[in-house]
């Protein structure tokens, strides 16, 4: 099975249980992110910040929409998810209808984006959990992904990314020279082989 199965039958499951019990799936980290109110916060603190009085929001590798349908649709002009997952989309368009949310939902690899996509001048791009999806397939990739997201990020735009896979450190050093970092979000940190580390890392980046 390769990555995009993974996904694809993961999310699958998932839209199967949707349509037999109602349950909406997993947003990823939600155990960390006191289910995803910690993130949200940190991205409104960024919002309320910034000087952009229309405002876009793209959240790449989006999975199920969990997160993206958290996201107060009033603070953003537009807010989009994508995904390569059919089925992911599919859950997303299935409980974004019930729920009446303005939020756009494309199938749609990252490494090939339709042009009203790369057209977005985006202010702000999400990832949670889809930098570490893809580096699972190699750096190669990674560096092509970071290339896509500098060049989709409108100018002052922030990139938000949360990681499982890296300390804050490598994520910094991973960006440096394309994206400038801005702030991170605090996680409880432990000690391990005489290293302090934290769960997870969440960052701001900006262009
Ligand atoms: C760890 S999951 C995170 C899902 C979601 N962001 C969340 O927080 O619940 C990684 C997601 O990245 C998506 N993904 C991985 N590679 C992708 C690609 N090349 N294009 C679009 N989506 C991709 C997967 O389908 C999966 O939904």
């Amino acid at each position: 099975m390769d990555r995009f199965e993974y996904w694809e039958f993961l999310y699958r499951k998932e839209y199967e249980t949707f349509c037999n019990s109602n349950l909406c799936g997993e947003d990823w980290f939600e155990n960390y992110t006191d289910g995803g109110k910690k993130i949200l916060d940190f991205i409104y603190s960024l919002r309320e910040e910034c000087t952009f009085r229309d405002c876009s929001f793209l959240d790449l590798g989006c999975g199920n929409g969990q997160f993206l349908l958290l996201v107060d649709p009033t603070k953003f002009t537009k807010i989009v998810g994508v995904d390569y997952s059919f089925s992911a989309i599919e859950l997303a368009k299935a409980y974004s209808e019930k729920h009446h949310s303005p939020i756009e939902w494309l199938q749609a690899d990252v490494f090939h984006l339709p042009p009203q996509v790369k057209a977005g001048n985006w202010n702000f791009i999400h990832d949670k959990g889809t930098l570490d999806a893809i580096e699972l397939q190699g750096m190669k990739l990674v560096d092509d992904y970071i290339q896509i997201v500098v060049d989709l990020l409108a100018p002052k735009g922030y990139f938000v990314v949360t990681c499982c896979n890296k300390t804050l450190e490598e994520l910094v050093s991973l960006l440096s020279g394309k994206l400038e970092f801005y702030k991170n979000l605090s996680y409880p940190s432990f000690r391990f082989g005489g290293q302090e580390g934290t769960v997870l890392v969440t960052a701001a980046f900006m262009k």
